[in-house]
């Protein structure tokens, strides 16, 4: 029996990284899977990649595109089972480094797009349903640079906690996977130099006493656990994937 059989499923931010592993693992699972990204080649190429799914350009930043995905899906489909919140912005700097303009930027994208998309998602969000939130063991650590992103981490696992609260009479549940570094695009992304971001990496796997990054497959497999029926008795809680990082 497919884990996700039957089930309608979302991703944000599916065209790379933990997202598309993840889209990935629900089609594999049985999933109807709708995707979004912000740049419409990638997106099709995610596309083409996953087979049958329904990609949606949206920013995940923008109130608006979340109420259009929410109709999108509500026409297509009529309601959605599975909620991954998964596009998020990874600014890294230091204290004196930060503007309103890039805290807003990563405010939006990785905490009010996701209340607003699951507000603007209600009408549709099946009985049962699961939400999951992509956090990241940055919420637990003091690491210098993260000091923004930490905090909009820090929220997810407060928002998983009042989302389940609100909404398990509705039988909707929300949880956090809180990933540790994991092998994506993403660090090319983080405005390093070549050398700088190989030095980055080198303290990264220094640290983990796994010794190793993460494979976006692995944070997707404990997703597809979030995803199915399986977890059904778990509720605003955070299942944290890094190889031993924070606990050891
Ligand atoms: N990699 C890690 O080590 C790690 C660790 C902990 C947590 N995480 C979290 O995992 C999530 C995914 O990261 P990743 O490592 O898989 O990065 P990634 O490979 O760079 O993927 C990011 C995805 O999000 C999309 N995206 C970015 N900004 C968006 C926006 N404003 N609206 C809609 N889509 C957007 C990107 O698509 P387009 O560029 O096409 O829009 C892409 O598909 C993030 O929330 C990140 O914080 C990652």
């Amino acid at each position: 029996m497919l884990r996700l059989a039957n089930k309608i499923a979302l991703v944000t931010g599916a065209t790379s990284g933990i997202g598309l592993a993840t889209a990935h693992r629900f089609v594999e699972e049985g999933a109807k899977v709708v995707i979004t990204g912000t740049d419409a080649g990638r997106l099709e190429a995610a596309s083409k990649e996953l087979g049958d799914v329904l990609a949606i350009r949206a920013d995940a930043g923008d109130v608006a595109d979340q109420r259009r995905i929410a109709d999108t899906i509500r026409d297509t489909f009529g309601r959605l089972d599975v909620l991954f919140v998964n596009a998020g912005v990874a600014d890294f700097r230091p204290l004196d480094g930060w503007d309103e303009a890039g805290f807003d930027r990563s405010m939006a994208v990785n905490v009010k797009g996701p209340l607003f998309l699951v507000q603007a998602l209600l009408p549709i969000l099946s009985n049962p349903a699961s939400i999951i939130l992509n956090g990241s063991v940055n919420a637990h650590l003091g690491k210098p640079g993260s000091i923004v992103y930490a905090a909009t981490k820090a929220a997810l696992i407060s928002l998983a906690r009042t989302l389940s609260g609100e909404l398990i009479g509705r039988g909707i549940r929300a949880n956090v996977v809180s990933p540790g570094p994991v092998t994506t695009p993403l660090y090319g992304k983080l405005g390093f130099g070549d050398s700088d971001l190989a030095g980055f990496k080198d303290y990264l796997i220094g640290v983990l006493p796994i010794g190793r990054f993460g494979e976006a497959k692995e944070i997707a497999d404990a997703i597809v656990y979030f995803a199915s029926d399986e977890s059904r008795f778990t509720v605003g809680s955070e299942l944290v994937v890094d190889g031993g990082m924070i606990n050891i």
